[in-house]
């Protein structure tokens, strides 16, 4: 392929991926975005496979084939898998695969590149250094967020003493080595002191990050890797890398703004690794009298109330619980109570990732309201229906000083009854305790959501 038709089907891909982004945006047209985004990759594969910088390579070609083929098998694997709870912790580990590809090529580029003008080799210099820079920052950084999400590691924020001084003095020896590594024309030494920097730096800034604030980290590495891709694409000499890894760059950044707003975080707290956000108060264990019931209760329950409010969260994507709930929604529909649903903007593990799953349990769209649309609704319902939902409508997050503190929630506790549906008292994926199940008007509904809310549908 000529380099005239390489650039054209570059542009072609780069106006498909700004299509498929655009596609992802409305749930209606999120599946035409996808196949946007799969024919711009397809082309932009095969472009770059053909084009003269590579088809000229004798055994390189084969070992790209080859490299691709596995990927592509691993990925096939993979994806058929994955449960969609297990989605974050996906796209986490395949952001540190962009990570670590970044460190890769910046070496590589490094270690074997044409001898350059002064002016053009410090420019090729800095590149290296900040690609590798982001790219270890990102790799192990999705590390961390990976174990968080996958349950391996803690998910409450690893306050070290001084973390705040650490990241700053990780950031200015960077900027020393950077300077020094320019100036010497390049130097090994200085580069692998950074990369080991910027390693434990990445690791350190996620580890630091509270439960909470997960969804707004995972959507900040999509940014980090978008960055360390359009840094790979400098190196690698790739406009459509640049182009691709600036749009992923950008959009995480604009996703990760939204998401902070939805949160009440700053966003220059949660990217300077919870920076202002110090807990002050420890979060000690809640205690109290607790109330349990039983299925056949809260359906008598449901069964005289006028209004009823349903706040799912993690729990019932675990359990799978979506169409038990649809079944009830539409008995009580039925006999006429009013039935809605109250979706919290990180409630589960990914965004809408309950809008998703009652969707697919047919629940009508026009019952499935916002936070901010119900929260004032709670006083005049009679029951609430907590379905494996904890930080989301955690009270704790009123209290000041603790690591949930400011983070909006839903006011389910202002109903005149509420059920909470879970398996035994463990806390939420933020380690908070919730003092909502101490609460004289809450009952609490003990076994598996998808068991529980099977026979409330029963009774009903
Ligand atoms: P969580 O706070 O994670 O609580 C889920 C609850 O479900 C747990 O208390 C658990 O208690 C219960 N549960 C688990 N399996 C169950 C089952 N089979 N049956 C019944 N109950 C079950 O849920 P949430 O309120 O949805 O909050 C989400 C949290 O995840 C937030 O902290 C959020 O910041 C974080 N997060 C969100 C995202 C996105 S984008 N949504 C991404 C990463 C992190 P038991 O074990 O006692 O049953």
């Amino acid at each position: 392929m000529q380099a005239g038709m390489v650039t054209t089907a570059y542009i072609i891909a780069a106006v498909l991926f700004i299509l498929a982004l655009a596609g992802l945006s409305q749930q209606e047209s999120a599946k035409r975005g996808i196949w946007y985004g799969i024919a711009g990759m397809g082309i932009a594969l095969v472009a770059t496979l053909l084009s003269p910088k590579v088809i000229g390579l004798s055994t390189g070609l084969s070992y790209i084939i080859i490299a691709m083929l596995i990927g592509a098998v691993i990925g096939i694997y993979l994806a058929k898998r994955v449960e969609m709870t297990e989605m974050p912790e996906l796209v986490a580990m395949l952001h540190s695969f962009v990570g670590l590809a970044a460190v890769f090529v910046g070496i590589n580029s490094y270690l074997d590149h044409p001898t350059l003008e002064p002016v053009m080799q410090n420019i090729h210099l800095v590149e290296v250094f900040l690609g590798v820079f982001i790219g270890a920052v990102t790799f192990t950084g999705s590390i961390v967020a990976f174990g968080k999400l996958r349950g391996i590691m803690s998910s409450k924020a690893l306050n070290l003493p001084h973390r705040h001084k650490l990241n700053a003095l990780a950031l200015v020896v960077s900027a020393v080595m950077l300077t020094q590594f320019v100036n010497q024309g390049g130097n090994d030494t200085y580069l692998i002191i950074m990369t080991v920097i910027a390693l434990i730096f990445g690791w350190h800034l996620v580890a630091s990050i509270g439960g909470a604030d997960m969804p707004v980290v995972v959507s900040m590495l999509n940014s980090y890797s978008g960055w360390a891709a359009a840094a790979a694409g400098f190196l690698l000499g790739n406009d459509l890398l640049i182009v691709t890894g600036a749009l992923v760059g950008s959009s995480g950044a604009i996703l990760s703004y939204i998401m902070c707003r939805a949160m009440n975080r700053s966003f220059i707290s949660v990217i300077a690794g919870g920076f202002g956000n110090d807990p002050i108060a420890s979060d000690e264990e809640e205690e109290g009298e607790i109330h349990s019931t039983t299925a056949e209760e809260v359906a008598g329950m449901l069964t005289s109330a006028k209004s009823v409010i349903i706040t799912p969260g993690y729990g019932m994507a675990v359990a799978q619980a979506q169409y038990q709930v649809q079944d009830i929604t539409a008995s009580l529909r039925a006999q006429g109570v009013n039935v809605r649903f109250g979706i919290h903007p990180v409630a589960g593990r990914l965004p809408g990732h309950m809008n998703v799953l009652l969707a697919e349990a047919k629940v009508p769209y026009d019952i499935v309201l916002e936070m901010d649309e119900i929260n004032d609704d709670f006083t005049d319902t009679d029951v609430v229906l907590v379905i494996g939902a904890n930080d989301t409508v955690n009270p704790a997050a009123k209290k000041p000083g603790s690591p949930i503190a400011g983070m909006p929630i839903l006011h389910v506790w202002e109903a005149k009854n509420v059920i909470v549906f879970k398996r035994g008292m463990a806390s939420g994926y933020a380690g908070v305790q919730n003092p909502l199940f101490f609460m004289d008007n809450t009952r609490m509904l003990f076994g598996d959501a998808k068991d529980m809310t099977g026979e409330i549908a029963k009774h009903l």
